[in-house]
């Protein structure tokens, strides 16, 4: 089963990367992505703008400065503009020569990995809506829609993606989103589940959400000590720079229950 839903009344540990393998590879590269699926996560979580010309890329920050040996506004270069800067190097400069993908190359990836679970993120922009349109549409042609969580800290896009489509969505606690609706039709009766970061999780915030009906996820407990402190907070879903701890602990816990099954078998 490989379902978004599944997620709904799971209490393992879900381990989505962010942004790719990000802790060992440039950020929202094809090569972060190929590695962590390998790495055998659950979910891959990923950055959506637009280009100039309308093509949806995968690049977290809205200028190129970061990530790229370009600068300015993403939107205001076209793909064939933006596939001449290197976005590796930055990095490491043994990952020179690698670029900014576009939605579609990083579909055409996921091909392999019909399992994996995908947490779309449509950054804030004035292009969001149309970068929603065109990402639910493409996912939707290659038939990976029913394994899409959408993420955005744009909350007219939360609602629009939900009401609009349907569609399962993650958002934010209400101070850091924009275009925030307050009130029992508002923002948080749209989002399916809440993103929290290490600074902000605690068993309150937690047990606030759920209140309201709403699961927590957490992001990004990396080492050890934050993958424990989230389980003890009851959020077994999380979004690592580093994968490895989280996985790590879930074996553990696995391995651990596995002499009681037998003995309740
Ligand atoms: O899943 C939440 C996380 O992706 C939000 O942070 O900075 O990657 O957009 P950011
Ligand atoms: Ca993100």
């Amino acid at each position: 089963m490989n379902k978004i839903e599944h997620l709904e009344n799971n209490t393992d540990i879900i381990v989505a990367a962010h942004r790719g393998l990000k802790s060992d590879y440039p950020e929202n590269t094809l090569l972060a992505f190929q590695k962590a699926l390998e790495s055998e996560v659950d979910m891959l979580e990923f950055d959506l703008r637009l280009s100039k010309d309308g093509v949806v890329v995968v690049i977290h920050d809205d200028t190129l400065d970061r990530t790229t040996n370009g600068s300015g506004q993403v939107s205001d270069y076209t793909l064939a503009e933006l596939k001449q800067l290197d976005a590796g190097a930055w990095f490491d400069p043994v990952f020179e020569g690698l670029k900014i993908p576009t939605l579609e190359e990083l579909c055409t990836l996921l091909n392999a990995y019909p399992e994996v679970l995908l947490n779309v993120e449509v950054k804030p922009s004035r292009h969001a809506k149309e970068v929603a349109d065109k990402a639910v549409a493409m996912l939707e042609d290659y038939g990976y829609l029913q394994r899409c969580v959408f993420t955005s800290f744009d909350a007219a896009i939360i609602a629009y993606l939900h009401d609009s489509y349907q569609l399962k969505t993650q958002g934010f606690p209400a101070e850091l989103m924009t275009n925030f609706d307050s009130g029992p039709d508002g923002t948080y009766s749209k989002m399916w589940v809440v993103g929290i970061s290490m600074k902000l999780l605690t068993p309150k915030i937690v047990k606030d959400f759920l209140d309201l009906g709403i699961k927590s996820w957490s992001y990004c407990p990396d080492v050890d000590q934050q993958v424990y402190y989230s389980l003890e907070c009851g959020v077994a879903l999380m979004t690592c720079n580093n994968p490895r701890p989280a996985m790590r602990i879930r074996h553990e816990i696995a391995t651990a229950a596995q002499p009681l099954n037998k003995e309740m078998s």
